[in-house]
């Protein structure tokens, strides 16, 4: 992690309208910083205070450290940071999969949020059913609802995996938007695993979402969400907040197939919502 947000020379170029390339995973992250800390400050300047959900998986560790370093820690008022997630793994939160647990590593504990503003998904309890409803209890004391009900965040961080799944909707009729639940707990078949996740109306009340996507494996993926058509829709491809912006901010490595140049071409056949994979073994599931 190089020089510090001033001297932030990774200036991206946007390919698509709200789509930002940047060099490399790096850069994404330090963009991805800097949209942080002036969101927080819109929000709390409105507002009085900042309500984020953080993404899971592993592409968030680099924005955490640079949110964590010396250049940025400073600038966020961080006892006016309320934090989320946007889906949890049915883990402990000392288990090496944890969405809090990596978090909580890699930023919580080296900023000084309160620790009454660190609201984690408890994704491990038994009864799963029973800790989602009790997370929308907590959506519903904290965030604002939408004029359909739909609880509001400020700023929503989404990862994609290679099988254009986001939060932990997964590529399958289960992801609608004909939902009254703010948190869903799916089963996901291909990882034979219990996750939770808010549904996609809860995404899409948004005040903004960020993708963070890098890595060539996320290409073709990323070329389907944004310049062509699955049938059904990738779970990526149905966030579209409806008074809401969306921006993604992608390596070159993951923009590799959105080239002006680039032949428009149908969805491949593994986005049909069958067995795909989802990227390299051994990557956090
Ligand atoms: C999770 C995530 C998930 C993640 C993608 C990308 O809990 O796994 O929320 O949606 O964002 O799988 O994961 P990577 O960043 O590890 O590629």
């Amino acid at each position: 992690m190089a020089g510090s947000g001033e001297d932030f020379n990774g200036v991206p170029r946007e390919i698509l309208p709200g789509v930002s390339v940047y060099a490399n995973p790096d850069e994404v992250a330090r963009g991805a910083a800097r949209l942080f800390v002036d969101y927080a400050w819109q929000a709390i300047a409105k507002h009085g205070q900042f309500f984020v959900a953080l993404s899971g998986g592993s592409t968030p560790q680099l924005l955490f450290a640079f949110l964590a370093s010396d250049d940025f820690r400073g600038q966020v008022d961080w006892a006016k940071v309320h934090v989320f997630w946007g889906d949890e793994r049915a883990v402990p939160p000392t288990h090496p999969n944890s969405n809090y647990g990596m978090a909580r590593r890699e930023l919580l504990v080296r900023v000084p949020i309160p620790q009454g503003n660190v609201h984690r998904m408890e994704a491990e309890k038994p009864n799963i059913g029973r800790a989602a409803h009790e997370y929308e209890e907590i959506l519903r004391k904290h965030l604002e609802l939408d004029d359909r009900g739909f609880p509001r965040f400020h700023l929503i961080f989404l990862g994609m995996g290679p099988d254009g799944h986001t939060a932990s909707l997964f590529p399958g009729p289960r992801v609608t938007q004909q939902t009254s639940r703010w948190v869903s707990t799916p089963m996901v078949a291909k990882l034979n695993a219990r996750r939770m996740t808010l549904t996609l109306p809860v995404l899409n009340a948004t005040h903004r979402v960020l993708f963070l996507v890098v890595g060539a494996e996320k290409a073709e993926a990323l070329r389907v969400v944004l310049k062509s058509k699955a049938d059904p829709p990738l779970p990526a491809q149905m966030v579209q907040p409806r008074e809401g912006l969306r921006l993604f901010l992608v390596d070159e490595a993951a923009a590799a197939l959105l080239a002006p140049s680039a032949p428009d071409r149908p969805a491949p056949a593994k986005f049909k919502p069958t067995g795909t994979s989802l990227g390299k073994p051994g990557k956090r599931s």
